[in-house]
């Protein structure tokens, strides 16, 4: 059904937001899409992922940009400056090939050119800029980020490999890339502040950002299990079951460690997602 629709699509050479700059991404050849056997309903529920994935990732230009902003008036390493400011663009770039693995499955008219909006960050009533600051990274960057790319590298695991994964593939790698880079930005603000002894209330406010940036996937999965399905994998959809049981892991081995090494008590976490039955 796309044939015609991704002969018609830009290349990504002639693409710029697709190709803009040094950091362009790699190339994605929408047209060696194909369908296959992929079901109507699978159709449908795939490319409703990628629609909603097109929004977190039109969101996340809003949140890095707002990142870069806090940490600019704050000051900080002209690295993690440099890496924020790239994520926002990076951001812009995940929107569109969201978009497009989105128009593949829906049809053009049932995905919007664009979103609008920014995201509501929160506020930390009570805490200082400072710890605010640190507060937003951490949320944005060492689990948002984290668990999205080890979401990613567990989504292309399960695609076929090569060339047989074709366009999905390659979109889902062009995405992973960048935001390996994204979360290692806020591990290694963290490591900083750490080393400054600059922490003030993080490990007490960490709850809250794990419900924000993992309670989702957790109740998904608790309202709508799904087992795994290779068709819907093939084309970038892991189901609920896994999907949660992937945050789960990603908490235990990558955040709560990383956590400690960084001198961050790991205990309201580890609590709290004990008594969520999420540890
Ligand atoms: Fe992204
Ligand atoms: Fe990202």
């Amino acid at each position: 059904m796309a044939k015609s629709r991704a002969k018609s699509a830009l290349t990504p050479r002639g693409d710029p937001v697709l190709s803009s700059g040094a950091r362009g991404g790699r190339a994605i050849r929408w047209s060696d899409w194909k369908q296959g056997d992929l079901e109507e309903a699978d159709r449908l529920k795939a490319g409703r992922s990628w629609l909603t994935r097109m929004k977190q990732e039109h969101l996340a230009v809003g949140a890095f940009s707002m990142l870069a902003t806090e940490l600019a008036a704050e000051g900080c390493d002209p690295v993690v400056l440099s890496l924020l400011t790239r994520a926002a663009s990076d951001e812009v770039r995940h929107t569109e090939i969201c978009r497009r693995m989105a128009v593949e499955l829906l049809g053009p008219a049932n995905v919007p050119a664009r979103f609008r909006g920014v995201p509501s960050i929160p506020k930390h009533e009570g805490a200082s800029e400072e710890a605010r600051n640190l507060r937003h990274v951490v949320e944005m960057c060492c689990l948002s980020e984290t668990f999205t790319g080890v979401f990613l590298t567990e989504m292309l695991a399960r695609m076929p490999s090569g060339k047989a994964g074709g366009t999905p593939r390659m979109a889902v790698e062009s995405l992973l890339e960048d935001e390996i880079d994204h979360g290692r930005v806020g591990w290694a603000f963290l490591a900083a502040r750490a080393r400054e002894k600059r922490l003030d209330g993080l490990a007490e406010a960490m709850p809250a950002m794990l419900d924000r940036t993992m309670g989702w996937v957790m109740d998904w999965c608790e309202s709508t299990p799904e087992e795994d399905s290779p068709a819907l994998e093939a084309v970038g959809y892991v189901g609920s079951n896994s999907s949660a049981t992937i945050f789960r892991r990603t908490l235990r081995d990558v955040i709560v460690p990383g956590f400690e090494a960084c001198g961050v008590s790991p205990e309201p976490v580890k609590t709290h997602a004990a008594a969520k039955g999420w540890l």
